[in-house]
């Protein structure tokens, strides 16, 4: 038996263009619409429902900037009040909220006039974030600014796979440093919208994708290597945000890790999920303890699997509850963990193949099927142990 500590936040995470119908003004509808996707802005209340049945007592989600700003000169006022509605909806089944604010879509008016490349984009969003966290603050705690700004650039600035399908590591550079900026501006903005409404301290923070970069060797060179992707996709980013002094927690993504060499033999030896990302636990564990290092609360934001066996779901979620477990017992204080995702939803450039949902999603009908993973992950977030 593992007991978490008591207050422990249980839930899952969404984000708005994966789960929501008819995004039509976002940069990604451009480049891949994602039609109907789940249609969780017209039955959130229902999803919500389910989670409460889940025994959740908390759930992330993404504000959709493009709706809320369909044109530069143009707040729609009834899309913010959704959102309003949304953070409602939660609060009454007593899930705490946590609200993300950039979840990798643009409006398509900023994308195109280049995005975070803009130099006004961060007057931008910064005009879109006063807007709306000031309208949701009494009833929001926790606030993400962006998620993953580093996943975000590899794919939309190095790889070009996503919008807006850049290869150029000159640009790649500017948009980090925008991001860092943006990140560190927001942050002061909502804490002034706090102190200014005499509102308690808010929680702000990143989403931060850590990746497990490990060397099964002794090899110099691969450990040359690994440490210095540990460091430049990992650390580097955090270093500099703690250093400013912007984050109140550690927001956590964690999926998977990469090995080198990769024709080790131990290597046939680690489950893979649908996706062929490495399930290993024992790497967010090796985070965990990296990131000790700060002196701040961590919430885990985002852990999830890929798999059309539901078993292999489970086991996931039970193994890196195990080693979250450990972590806590190491001094770490873990906040809460997330499980990616709620429901089955629009996996990006992948499409709607891969499954990643506590909950399945029948994309003829709209329908819901709570699985048996989701089932046994409620006992763990009902008695808050494993
Ligand atoms: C992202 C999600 C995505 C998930 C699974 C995370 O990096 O935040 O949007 O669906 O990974 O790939």
């Amino acid at each position: 038996m593992y007991e978490f500590p008591k207050g422990f936040f249980w839930g899952s995470a969404t984000s708005s263009f994966q789960v929501e119908e008819n995004n039509i003004y976002s940069d990604w509808w451009q480049f891949m619409p994602s039609g109907s996707a789940t249609k969780h802005y017209e039955f959130y209340k229902e999803d919500f429902d389910l989670a409460k049945a889940l025994h959740h007592n908390a759930h992330r989600f993404s504000i959709e900037w493009a709706r809320v700003q369909p044109q530069e000169d143009n707040f729609n006022e009834k899309e913010i009040k959704h959102y309003k509605d949304v953070v409602s909806a939660l609060r009454e089944r007593n899930i705490e909220p946590i609200v993300t604010l950039n979840h990798f879509t643009l409006p398509n008016w900023l994308a195109k006039t280049g995005g975070w490349l803009n130099k006004k984009s961060v007057f931008y969003f910064l005009r879109y974030v006063e807007k709306v966290v000031s309208y949701l603050a009494k009833d929001v705690k926790f606030w993400i600014t962006i998620n993953e700004p580093m996943v975000y650039i590899y794919y939309g600035y190095i790889r070009g796979i996503w919008p807006p399908q850049e290869k150029s590591l000159f640009k790649a550079i500017k948009v980090y440093k925008r991001l860092i900026s943006l990140h560190i501006k927001t942050y002061h903005l909502i804490h002034k919208i706090y102190k200014e409404k005499n509102l308690e301290f808010p929680f702000v923070s990143i989403a931060k994708h850590l990746h497990g970069f490990f060397c099964l060797n002794n090899n110099p060179y691969y450990r040359f290597i690994q440490n210095f992707k540990d460091y430049f996709f990992n650390f580097m980013l955090l270093d500099i945000l703690v250093k400013n002094k912007s984050l109140d927690f550690i927001g956590i993504n964690y999926y998977t890790s990469e090995f080198l060499p990769k024709n080790h033999p131990e290597l046939k030896k680690i489950p893979k999920s649908d996706l062929g990302w490495f399930i290993y636990p024992e790497g967010l564990y090796t985070l965990l303890l990296k990131i000790k290092r700060y002196n701040l609360d961590v919430f885990i934001l985002e852990n999830g699997i890929s798999t059309s066996d539901d078993n292999m779901r489970w086991d996931f979620i039970y193994e890196h509850l195990k080693y979250i477990h450990q972590a806590i017992e190491n001094g770490i204080n873990i906040l809460g963990y997330l499980y990616w995702s709620l429901i089955d939803n629009f996996e990006w450039e992948k499409g709607f193949g891969p499954r990643f949902g506590l909950i399945e999603v029948d994309y003829a009908t709209f329908k819901r099927k709570i699985r048996e993973s989701a089932k046994k992950f409620s006992l763990v977030c009902k008695n808050n142990c494993l």
